[in-house]
């Protein structure tokens, strides 16, 4: 309501929602409003924070992981940290994609069923809702042998996991994860300033 009352616009996300006009020019309303606010809480920070709790714990129990991690930092200490240093991490690229697939922050999502079809000999009707399990699907013993061991070289990408649908820590489709990338680069700096100045147990 505070928000509301002020006569000063900001560009932050509530301000921009606060903001939007449709054709008609109507804005959202109050109710309206509260959705996508807490969709942004919950979606952009929860699932973050829980990643990288994941990473902290992860390399705290794999110690030659780190002395890897820590070696390509020291390879490119010399370097800003830009946009293209970052991309030359990719042992912590490695790293990364597999803490979001052994602990993946989001366990599935709902889908609603648009037409009756047959799934492995099984008629899954018209209107029912289902739910496709991330966190199975990346435990998946067809996909990833040993299935519950941290070993970042299968991110390699000569070792990558094969199947469009085999790793999907961020969903897939048209509703997959709108902050994927931006929430790529967080895990990344964040793991990067961790590694250059902390150590932990
Ligand atoms: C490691 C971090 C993250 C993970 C693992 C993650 C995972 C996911 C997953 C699995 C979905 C799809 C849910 C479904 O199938 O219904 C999703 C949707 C979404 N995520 Fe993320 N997310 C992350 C970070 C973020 C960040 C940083 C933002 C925004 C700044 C964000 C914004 C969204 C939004 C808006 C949706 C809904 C998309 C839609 O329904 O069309 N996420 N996320």
């Amino acid at each position: 309501m505070t928000r509301r009352q002020a006569t000063e616009t900001g560009t932050d996300a509530l301000s921009l929602l606060m903001q939007a006009q449709d054709d008609d020019g109507q804005g959202l309303s109050l109710e309206e409003l509260k959705d996508p606010i807490l969709l942004l809480l919950f979606a952009g920070h929860e699932t973050l924070t829980s990643a990288i709790a994941s990473y902290c714990l992860l390399i705290a129990q794999n110690p030659n992981v780190w002395e890897q991690l820590r070696a390509e930092q020291a390879a490119l200490a010399s370097l800003p940290l830009t946009l293209a240093t970052l991309k030359q991490m990719t042992y912590l690229d490695q790293v990364l994609r597999k803490v979001l697939r052994l602990v993946p922050p989001v366990g599935g999502g709902f889908r609603t069923v648009l037409q009756t079809c047959e799934l492995d000999g099984y008629q899954i009707p018209a209107g029912w809702t289902v739910l496709y399990a991330i966190n199975q699907t990346h435990l998946n013993p067809d996909t990833y042998t040993e299935p519950e061991t941290f070993c970042p070289h299968r991110f390699s990408p000569a070792n990558s996991p094969q199947g469009q649908y085999s790793y999907i820590p961020f969903g897939g489709g048209i509703r997959e994860c709108l902050g994927k990338e931006f929430a790529r680069l967080e895990m990344k700096l964040f793991a990067v300033h961790l590694l250059k100045h902390y150590t932990w147990a």
